[in-house]
């Protein structure tokens, strides 16, 4: 191959509705459970990858910035395992969100969704087919796995990379739920997903979490399929509010929520059971709030929370599309 090989695709990012928090196998990014997510409609990474003979090593732009640190580094390992496999060249790669950078929004998901299609896509082979494009993803972030998939999504973690793979348990337009994700703070956090990962991993209270665990995922999947709301939303905060309490227990503490963070908090549980309008929240290892609820209350939704935190920046989404390969390139 002497010529330049170039693809363009976009992920959408996701919420876990039951977390992947603790790894089995750091190197492959096998989680200790399984988990659920909601595709996010409105957090896109958009990744060109332009395999490039006559590079000496990765050219690596994220939001038109050439990054050379740890960043850097980890989306270098990442191509390292695919040029393993198919052709020794190195790449330039170009990725942007539609979300503003250091929003705190989880963009390894869909960054390496998008990341691992866009490497593929570039071949001009076809894509790997669905099922090993997600452990594709996963390999260079956990949570990517769910984001080649749109609407609800299961990750099923298995015990190894052939048995750790996602599948779409239901598509976007079954259920018109929203998640408005309130922005609560950009800083940069003071434990890194993979840190909180591996302090997780040996949390006395992970094996009590791992046992309940296969019931919940049922019961989780059950209140998908049915549309039951007020289920998945008992369930959901639950789950949020327990890997928060293994995060801020942990050795070291992982203490994610600002002020604003538990004023949200406390305000949707008043919200539902003074008021009665059904909303619910969860977390994710960071201080921003993902609020929960259906198409209908949104309005309502977001205007409470305009009138509690005025000038925090609400991003709301919709179930997401799957990831897409785009004929347009960035590079
Ligand atoms: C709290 O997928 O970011 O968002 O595999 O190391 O990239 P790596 O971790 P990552 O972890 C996500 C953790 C979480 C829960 C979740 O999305 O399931």
């Amino acid at each position: 191959m002497s010529r330049e090989m170039r693809g363009t695709a976009s992920a959408c990012s996701n919420i876990a509705l039951i977390k992947y928090w603790g790894k089995a196998d750091p190197a492959d990014n096998i989680p200790l459970n399984g988990s659920v997510s909601m595709t996010l409609s409105d957090a896109i990474t958009t990744t060109t990858v332009v395999w490039d003979p006559s590079l000496s090593q990765d050219e690596i732009y994220l939001d038109g910035e050439r990054i050379l640190d740890h960043r850097g580094l980890r989306i270098s390992r990442f191509l390292d395992r695919i040029r393993a496999d198919w052709y020794r060249m190195h790449a330039r790669v170009a990725s942007m969100n539609s979300f503003p950078a250091g929003t705190g929004i989880a963009s390894s998901a869909s960054g390496f969704a998008a990341l691992a299609t866009a490497a593929f896509a570039a071949f001009g082979e076809g894509l790997p087919e669905q099922t090993e494009l997600t452990r594709w993803a996963r390999r260079g972030s956990g949570s990517g796995c769910r984001s080649i998939h749109g609407g609800f999504v299961e990750w099923i973690g298995g015990t190894d990379d052939a048995s750790s793979f996602s599948r779409q348990l239901c598509p976007a337009d079954h259920w018109d739920l929203r998640d408005l994700v309130v922005l609560v703070s950009s800083a940069p956090k003071a434990i890194s997903s993979s840190e909180g990962h591996r302090i997780a991993g040996r949390h006395p209270f992970m094996a009590a979490r791992q046992a309940e665990l296969p019931l919940c995922m049922l019961a989780t999947k059950g209140a998908i399929a049915s549309r039951d709301f007020g289920t998945l939303g008992a369930i959901v905060e639950h789950e949020a509010l327990e890997v928060q309490g293994i995060m801020m227990s942990g050795q070291p503490c992982a203490l994610y929520m600002q002020p604003a963070t538990l004023a949200l908090l406390h305000a949707v549980r008043s919200w539902r059971e003074d008021d009665g309008l059904p909303v619910y929240f969860t977390l994710d290892a960071g201080p921003n709030v993902h609020i929960l609820c259906e198409g209908r209350d949104a309005p309502a939704v977001r205007e409470r929370i305009e009138a509690l935190v005025p000038g925090l920046a609400i991003l709301e989404n919709r179930p997401g599309s799957p990831v897409r390969v785009h004929d347009a390139h960035l590079l």
